[in-house]
């Protein structure tokens, strides 16, 4: 395996996280719904909501800064920047190339990444191949929503689910044992029509029709998400631990898209992790789509969950799309 392996590696984490909360017990004024019910159903207490002047490539550019402060990297030295986001500031440009103004990381080349909550897990894998190819040696991949701005605030079936947030990783080449050892991406397209935001782009753009329809708000098939959730995260934790001949008892930590609990437990039974293994935030953050995997990774080494240079880290997503992957490394 040694031969084989990826060299690319976090170095750097960071996260930004807007400073209003949103609690329960503040959605039971807005829509028909109640704390006990968020709770039993979602495992979901608060979530963060972005301020209406604030947007994607703010959280975005807070999560950056964090994460170059922590590898030692200046902005200028950056190659690569790679938004993950579903929710980008505008159609275009990118808001990866708003994030690389704001950094003044002028030398870097910068693009969205669009795969929805796998967006993190897919800017990991498609970072890493700059750097096992060699074309990079720098490369910031961030993951950032504000889903907030997609929300319909009146359909209580979605909006208690969803929060904003920004997750920020430095990725470079590393040594042994470090470093990213297999990935696993999928997708299937026709599982489209469950979760998406039908208008504001070029099939139907934004229109007083389609604002009066409420059409450029999220909008989702929450049971059949769930079960292709459970499904599709125990394939992919199962192909990356495959790919890198890894035993499911070697991983140190577990982190999966930060959906719901009761989709993170039922699938960390499935494959036999125990809880002290398993990363959890949706408590505090909701869905922060392609933010949730890099805010949990960066919690997990802040409170020492993972260890540098030791602990073996499973990343597992799934999101719209459909789409769905995982991501093994050695932190
Ligand atoms: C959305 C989700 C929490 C709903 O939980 P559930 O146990 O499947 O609940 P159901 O959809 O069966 O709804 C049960 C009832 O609660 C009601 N309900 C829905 N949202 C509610 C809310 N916020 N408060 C109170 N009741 C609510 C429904 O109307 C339904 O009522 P009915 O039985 O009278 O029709 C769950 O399906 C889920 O988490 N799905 C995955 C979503 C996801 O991960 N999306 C992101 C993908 S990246």
């Amino acid at each position: 395996m040694a031969e084989d392996r990826l060299a690319a590696g976090i170095t750097g984490l960071g996260i930004h996280l807007p400073a209003r909360v949103l609690t329960n017990l503040d959605l039971e004024r807005m829509v028909d719904t109640s704390d006990a019910w968020i709770l039993e159903r979602t495992g979901i207490k608060e979530r963060r909501i972005a301020a209406p002047e604030e947007s994607t490539s703010d959280l975005a550019t807070g999560a950056a800064r964090e994460a170059l402060n922590a590898a030692g990297l200046s902005p200028e030295n950056v190659e690569l920047i790679i938004v993950a986001t579903a929710t980008p500031d505008m159609l275009f440009p990118a808001t990866a190339c708003l994030v690389q103004d704001r950094l003044g990381a002028g030398r870097a080349a910068a693009f969205d990444l669009e795969a929805g909550c796998s967006g993190f897990v897919y800017g990991l894998a498609v970072g890493a191949q700059f750097i096992t190819s060699g074309c990079f040696r720098n490369i910031l991949v961030i993951g950032a929503e504000t889903l907030s701005k997609v929300t319909n605030w009146q359909d209580r079936s979605t909006c208690v689910l969803l929060g904003d947030g920004a997750g920020a990783a430095v990725l470079q080449p590393v040594g042994p044992p470090r470093g990213i050892l297999s990935v696993y991406l999928r997708a299937d397209g026709s599982g489209g029509e469950l979760l998406k935001v039908p208008a504001g782009g070029a099939r139907l753009p934004a229109s007083t029709e389609t604002v009066r329809a409420g059409l450029h708000y999220l909008t989702m098939n929450g049971r059949e998400i769930f079960k292709f959730a459970v499904r599709s995260m125990e394939e992919a934790a199962v192909e990356a631990l495959r790919r890198a001949g890894i035993n499911q008892r070697e991983v140190d930590c577990f982190i999966t898209h930060q959906a719901n609990i009761r989709i993170i437990d039922a699938l960390a039974k499935r494959l036999g992790f125990s809880p002290d293994k398993v990363i959890v935030n949706v408590d505090r953050y909701g869905n922060t789509s392609a933010a949730s995997i890099p805010i949990a990774l960066y919690e997990a080494l802040v409170s020492g969950k993972i260890k540098p240079g030791e602990s073996l880290v499973l990343l597992v997503a799934f999101g719209a799309g459909l789409t769905w992957g995982a991501v093994l490394l050695r932190y």
